[in-house]
């Protein structure tokens, strides 16, 4: 088989690495930095952390906490012309998914202009994209180990995934204890997320010995550790389990990118407005029955009996139907679970049809 391994990302990994966020910075020669962190972080002293620690290496700090949980094209245009507006160099993305995707949305709007769904795809950009270092403060989406971001279409509320070599972060730098403060619901929706990053990017089409030797691993701290963060979040080993899990889980998707779940979980979310988390948490099981790939035993003996413990257990809802979704609706998501590109690398090939048969078996 042929394949090719690039890991374009340094990794600083460590309880308290967070404080080497200026020594990194000044390494890669930021001068005037672009700080994305959500409006937690703020409240939670941790942007000012950031700024400070980067202050104290001579960098100018000009903080954004201007966007919502699920950025969408609109928000991407309003960091851009935040960024622009301050002749920013280089950029820090510290937060959850949402942080991590601004900050790579904005550069892409910074080094080509134009509008994100220019951008739908990989490799779509000319022009050197700005140096940026992630610091993600949930174990969930694995953004701070690819070179995609997703970013929904402010018009239709497509997700749209955008890849570029540049938008991968020069750094990222991993620790655990920015994890502790997280709210029960979002440790427990991002770390389903990671964990289904995990099992969808084990079988699918792209997937190579490599990639699967870091969705094994992932799974295998994931799911070692996942109850664990849930029961006692301040467990600093247990959460950088989750973290190396979740970046390992990133790094496999990159490689091998996704599978059904998620095409069929980004309709729910794009119509209802359905958390990522909790759209995969309510699919993943069924999916894994749908495909009934002989890899998956791999994994664990019985993988979907598994997914569905750990879903019970997290609290998170497991039938489409609790969620207030309309089951006359089911074709119309089925017919846009279809379009999605995720959708082709999935196992098992995948249309409206099978997109239907997996909604039906989740209501
Ligand atoms: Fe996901």
């Amino acid at each position: 088989m042929e394949f090719q391994l690039k890991l374009p990302t340094r990794v600083i990994a460590g309880a308290g690495s967070f404080s080497r966020l200026g020594e990194i910075a000044s390494e890669l020669r930021f001068r005037r930095a672009f700080l994305v962190a959500d409006r937690g972080m703020e409240a939670a002293g941790y942007a000012a952390r950031a700024a400070e620690s980067m202050r104290a290496r001579g960098i100018e700090v000009f903080s954004f906490h201007d966007f919502p949980e699920s950025p969408d094209s609109s928000a991407a245009e309003v960091a851009r012309d935040a960024a622009a507006s301050i002749r920013a160099d280089s950029i820090v993305g510290l937060g959850g998914g949402s942080s991590l995707d601004t900050a790579k949305a904005a550069n892409f709007l910074l080094t080509g202009g134009g509008h994100m769904r220019d951008y739908r795809g990989y490799g779509k950009i000319s022009g050197e994209m700005l140096p940026m270092i992630g610091v993600p403060t949930t174990a969930g989406t694995g953004s701070e180990a690819q070179s995609y971001c997703v970013i929904s279409d402010a018009d239709t509320h497509v997700k749209m995934a955008c890849g570029a070599p540049g938008a991968a972060f020069r750094a990222a730098i991993l620790d655990p204890l920015l994890l502790i403060s997280a709210p029960r619901n979002v440790i427990a929706q991002a770390g389903y997320d990671a964990i289904s990053h995990a099992v969808e990017s084990f079988v699918t089409r792209r997937r190579t010995p490599l990639s699967q030797s870091f969705s094994r691993e992932a799974w295998r701290l994931l799911d070692a550790n996942y109850l664990r963060v849930l029961r006692d979040p301040a467990d600093a080993v247990a959460q950088e389990g989750m973290q190396t899990g979740a970046f390992l889980a990133g790094l496999a998707i990159e490689h091998s990118m996704l599978g059904a779940t998620h095409a069929c979980a980004n309709p729910l979310s794009a119509n209802y407005g359905t958390a990522h988390g909790v759209a995969i948490a309510m699919l993943l099981e069924k999916v894994v029955r749908w495909n009934a790939d002989a890899r998956y035993a791999e994994l664990h003996a019985n993988l979907p009996l598994r997914l569905d413990e750990l879903a019970h257990a997290a609290g998170l809802p497991r039938r489409l139907r609790d969620r207030n979704i309309v089951e006359s609706d089911l074709p119309k998501l089925a017919s846009e679970a279809a379009q999605q590109w995720t959708g082709t690398f999935n196992p098992r090939p995948f249309d409206a049809a099978g997109a239907l048969e997996i909604y039906q078996w989740a209501y």
